[in-house]
């Protein structure tokens, strides 16, 4: 029951990102190659491993967590890891412990575990799906089936969970649907985010050619839906309006035409166990040797706060920066599941 760690900038971590798997069933044209290779078992962290890594964590001040992957929901009997740290969550008053469990997800399987995952604590989920045409959905997602996605948000919707969709912005694809989202948001009962693209590892997509700027696209939206800035946060990059046609809430995450970096509260831990300290750099410190070789729980936390000095100021995400650029993140979004 420790006060949250502070980075050299006097930022607080209090929000882990933990990614179970860097494999996902669907191969979204932004997020990852055609034909990605998966990493070997071996290298994975077991359940285990991380119930052992995110306890230290939160017993460290870290508040809430999100479950991320790849697909987390692809990995086997993940659910008893959602089971493990559901334990964290009402904790006594004065002991270590969580305020929110999550999960992001493409909702291929959540048909199969809405009622489970509220079941272990779980209230409020993020959900990726950039358009509600079929044939769209199939050639952003490369692999995705649109009925089963929206299958899998009704459940959710029916064992109780907030849902908020997440939306890729991409010029040329879906920028002409956002209207129809933000409708069909309304009428599901969900929140919707809409998201610039970020440039990461080679996905053999330009998306130089698909950003968006998301403050042209908000001017635009607002020429017909009355949206309201509300302060409401939720913990994430996201700054959000109220929409009085649907009343339902409109997110924005803006890395490229907005710097939120100087209020993050967060670390990512890597299926493989390597924390990742900012999303925007390359940098990142092995937690799985120190583990493996039995360090105890303040050895391997004494590597987490020197990492955390070192977390940057902010991400340097340039649009169109050279292939051979240093400062380019070649690293894919599912190895740190964004
Ligand atoms: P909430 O807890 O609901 O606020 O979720 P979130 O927006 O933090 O998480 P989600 O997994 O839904 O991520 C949505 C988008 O935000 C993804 O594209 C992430 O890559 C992006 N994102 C989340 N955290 C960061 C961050 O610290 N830096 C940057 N640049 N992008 C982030
Ligand atoms: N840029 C922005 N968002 C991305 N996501 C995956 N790859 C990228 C990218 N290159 C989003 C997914 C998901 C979330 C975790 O990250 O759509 O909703
Ligand atoms: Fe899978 Fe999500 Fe990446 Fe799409 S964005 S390939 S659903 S991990």
């Amino acid at each position: 029951n420790m006060a949250p760690m502070p980075d050299a900038y006097g930022r607080l971590l209090t929000y882990l990102r933990v990614s179970v798997t860097d494999r996902c069933d669907m191969r979204c044209i932004y997020c990852m190659a055609e034909d990605m290779t998966f990493l070997p078992k071996a290298e994975i962290l077991s359940f285990t491993e991380l119930e052992r890594l995110c306890g230290a964590f939160i017993r460290h001040g870290v508040r809430r967590l999100r479950i991320t992957g790849g697909e987390p929901l692809v990995r086997r009997d993940v659910i008893s890891f959602f089971r493990a740290m559901g334990g964290w969550l009402n904790r006594p008053d004065g002991q270590a412990g969580l305020d929110e469990l999550t999960l992001t997800t493409n909702a291929s399987r959540l048909a199969d575990y809405a009622d489970e995952l509220r079941t272990c604590g779980v209230r409020r989920i993020n959900v990726s799906l950039d358009s509600l045409d079929p044939g769209r959905f199939a050639r952003i997602t490369r692999r995705g089936n649109l009925t089963r996605t929206l299958e899998g948000i009704r459940a959710a919707r029916e064992a109780g969970l907030a849902i908020r969709i997440n939306t890729v912005a991409m010029a040329g694809l879906n920028e002409d649907e956002f209207d129809t989202l933000i409708a069909w948001c309304g009428e599901i009962g969900a929140d919707l985010c809409l998201i610039e693209t970020m440039p990461m590892g080679e996905t053999g997509d330009d998306r130089t050619d698909r950003y968006l700027p998301l403050l042209d696209v908000r001017r635009d939206l607002a020429q017909r839906w009355t949206l309201e800035p509300v302060g409401f946060r939720t913990g994430g990059p996201a700054r959000y309006a109220h929409i009085a046609e649907t009343g339902r809430r409109i997110g924005f995450i803006t890395p490229m035409t907005h710097n939120f970096c100087e209020s993050c509260n967060r670390v990512r831990l890597s299926c493989t166990g390597r924390l990742y300290t900012c999303l925007g750099h390359e940098g990142s410190t092995d937690l799985r040797a120190p583990l493996r070789e039995g360090a105890d729980d303040s050895a391997m936390m004494d590597h987490v706060r020197a990492a955390i000095l070192r977390k940057p100021r902010g991400h340097d995400f340039l649009i169109g920066r050279s292939a051979d650029d240093p400062a380019r993140v070649t690293r894919h979004m599912s190895v740190t599941g964004g």
